[in-house]
C-alpha cells in the first residue's frame, strides 16, 4: 500500500491534520491504536484559540461548534477573597470559545468518515521505518497480520506516549522537562455552571478552576497531592473543598450533584526538540506538553498542524521545501512562549509545597499586579486568546 502521508493517532492533531490535508487534496491514511468510541472517552480541556477555529472552519469542520460552543469575552481570577476580571475582547478584539475537546474529536471524525479518508483502528506494533531517507514506509499490525505502508511523509501525532518520538535518535533529541509537585483532580457533574465565565482561583489551600462543557454540564477542578488517587475523595469531599477555594459569593451559588467522571491529572511542562527529523514531523503532544492551567494544549496542537499542513501543500503545489524545512523552527518558537505562559500561569495558581513566606508574598505581588494593572492584562490576554501562528 502507498499513500502520500501516514498520520499516526487519532486524536485532535492527527485529525485536524487529515481533514486539511484532504481539502487541499493531499492523501493519508491514519493509524490510531485505539477505536473510535475509546478516544472520544476521554475527558480534555476545550478552550479554544481563534486560530484553531480557523483552521476547523478552513477544514469544514466548524458547523457544530458555532452552533454550540460558548464563545467568551474574558474570564475570571479569584484572589484574597474576591474575584477581578480580564477582558479579552476589550484588551485584544478576540474571544476564546469553549467547546469540549470530545466534541472537536467527534466532529473530526465525523468529517473524516464522510470524505472516505483511510482510517486504521486498533493497530499495534507501529513502527517507522527510513524517516532519514527518502522513501520512508510505516509497518503495523492488525487483525493478528502485519501491514506496510510506503509513503512520503510520516506525521507523528501519537501523544506523549506515542512511537513518533522515539523514533528520532537520542543523539538528535534534546528534552527539556518540569514536572510539578501536585495534580489536578477534576470532576464532570450533570449541574449549571456556577459562572458565565471560567474562574481560575488562587486560594491558600490551593488552585481550584470553575469550568464548563455547556450549560447543564459542569468541570470542577482542585489541586490535589500526587499521592492523592480519585477513590481518596467523595463528591462530598470535593464539594466541600471547592467551596472553601471560591470566593463566598460562588461558594454560595454552586450547585452540586454526583459526578458522572472523576479524574486525576499530573502536571508536566515537556518540550522535545527538533520536531523534524527528515521524513518525520511531530505534531501537538508527541513533541510537547503543556500543564493545563493555560488550555494550551490543544490549541498549541494547532498550530503545529497549521505550519505542518501549510508546508506539505506548498510541498505538493509547488515543489516548494521552505514551510517543511522551517516547521521545527516556526513551531517551536510559538510553543516555547505558549510553555512559557502555562508555566507562569500556573506558578501564580497554585500552592507550592517547598515554597517560602517571601514565595507567597511575590505570588501574590504577581496576581495583585495582574489585577492592577493593564498592561499586565494586555499581556495575558494576548496569550490566552492565541499568540499570532
Ligand atoms: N499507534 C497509533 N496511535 C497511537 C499510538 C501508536 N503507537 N500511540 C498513541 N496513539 C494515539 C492515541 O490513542 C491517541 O488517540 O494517538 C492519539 C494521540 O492523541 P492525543 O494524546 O490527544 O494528542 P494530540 O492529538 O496531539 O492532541 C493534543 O489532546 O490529549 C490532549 O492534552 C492534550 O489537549 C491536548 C491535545
Ligand atoms: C476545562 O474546561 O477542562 C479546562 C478549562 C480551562 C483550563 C483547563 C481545563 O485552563
Amino acid at each position: 500500500m502507498r499513500t502520500q502521508v501516514v498520520i499516526i493517532g487519532g486524536g485532535p492533531s492527527g485529525l485536524l491534520l487529515g481533514q486539511l490535508l484532504h481539502a487541499h487534496g493531499i492523501e493519508t491514511v491514519l493509524l490510531e491504536r485505539r477505536t473510535r468510541d475509546y478516544v472520544l472517552g476521554r475527558i480534555r480541556a476545550g478552550v479554544l484559540e481563534a486560530g484553531f477555529v480557523g483552521l476547523l472552519e478552513e477544514a469544514g469542520v466548524a458547523g457544530r461548534l458555532h452552533r454550540e460552543g460558548f464563545r467568551h469575552a474574558g474570564t475570571q481570577i479569584a484572589f484574597d477573597g474576591g474575584m477581578f476580571h480580564i477582558d479579552f475582547e476589550g484588551l485584544t478584539g478576540t474571544p476564546v470559545v469553549v467547546y469540549g475537546q470530545t466534541e472537536v474529536t467527534r466532529d473530526l471524525y465525523d468529517a473524516r468518515e464522510k470524505v472516505g479518508a483511510r482510517t486504521e483502528f486498533e493497530v499495534d506494533h507501529v513502527e517507522i521505518h527510513g524517516a532519514d531517507g527518502d522513501a520512508p514506509h510505516v509497518t503495523y499490525v492488525q487483525g493478528g497480520r502485519e501491514h506496510k505502508i510506503a509513503c512520503d511523509f510520516i506525521a507523528g501525532c501519537d501523544g506523549f506516549h506515542g512511537v513518533s518520538r522515539q523514533a528520532i535518535p537520542l543523539g538528535v533529541r534534546r528534552e527539556y522537562e518540569k514536572i510539578y509537585p501536585f495534580g489536578w483532580l477534576g470532576i464532570l457533574s450533570e449541574t449549571p455552571p456556577v459562572h458565565d465565565e471560567l474562574i481560575y482561583a488562587n486560594s491558600a489551600r490551593g488552585f481550584a478552576l470553575c469550568s464548563m462543557r455547556n450549560e447543564k454540564l459542569s468541570r470542577y477542578y482542585i489541586q490535589c497531592a500526587l499521592s492523592d488517587s480519585p477513590e481518596d475523595w467523595s463528591d462530598t469531599a470535593f464539594w466541600q473543598e471547592l467551596k472553601r477555594r471560591v470566593p463566598e459569593e460562588i461558594a454560595e451559588k454552586l450547585v452540586t450533584g454526583p459526578s458522572i467522571e472523576k479524574s486525576i491529572a499530573p502536571l508536566r511542562s515537556f518540550v522535545t526538540e527538533p520536531m523534524r527529523w527528515g521524513r518525520l514531523f511531530l505534531c501537538g503532544d508527541a513533541a510537547h506538553i503543556v500543564p493545563p492551567t493555560g488550555a494550551k494544549g490543544l490549541n498549541t496542537a494547532a498550530s503545529d498542524v497549521h505550519y505542518l499542513h501549510t508546508g506539505l501543500r506548498a510541498f505538493y503545489e509547488a515543489s516548494e521545501h521552505e514551510g517543511l524545512d522551517r516547521y521545527s523552527e516556526k513551531a517551536l518558537a510559538r510553543i516555547w512562549k505558549a510553555e512559557r505562559f502555562s508555566w507562569w500561569f500556573s506558578s501564580l495558581l497554585h500552592q507550592y509545597p517547598d515554597q517560602s513566606e517571601f514565595d507567597l508574598k511575590m505570588q501574590q505581588a504577581d496576581i495583585a499586579f495582574l489585577r492592577d494593572n493593564a498592561a499586565q492584562q494586555k499581556a495575558f490576554a494576548e496569550n490566552y486568546v492565541g499568540l499570532p501562528y
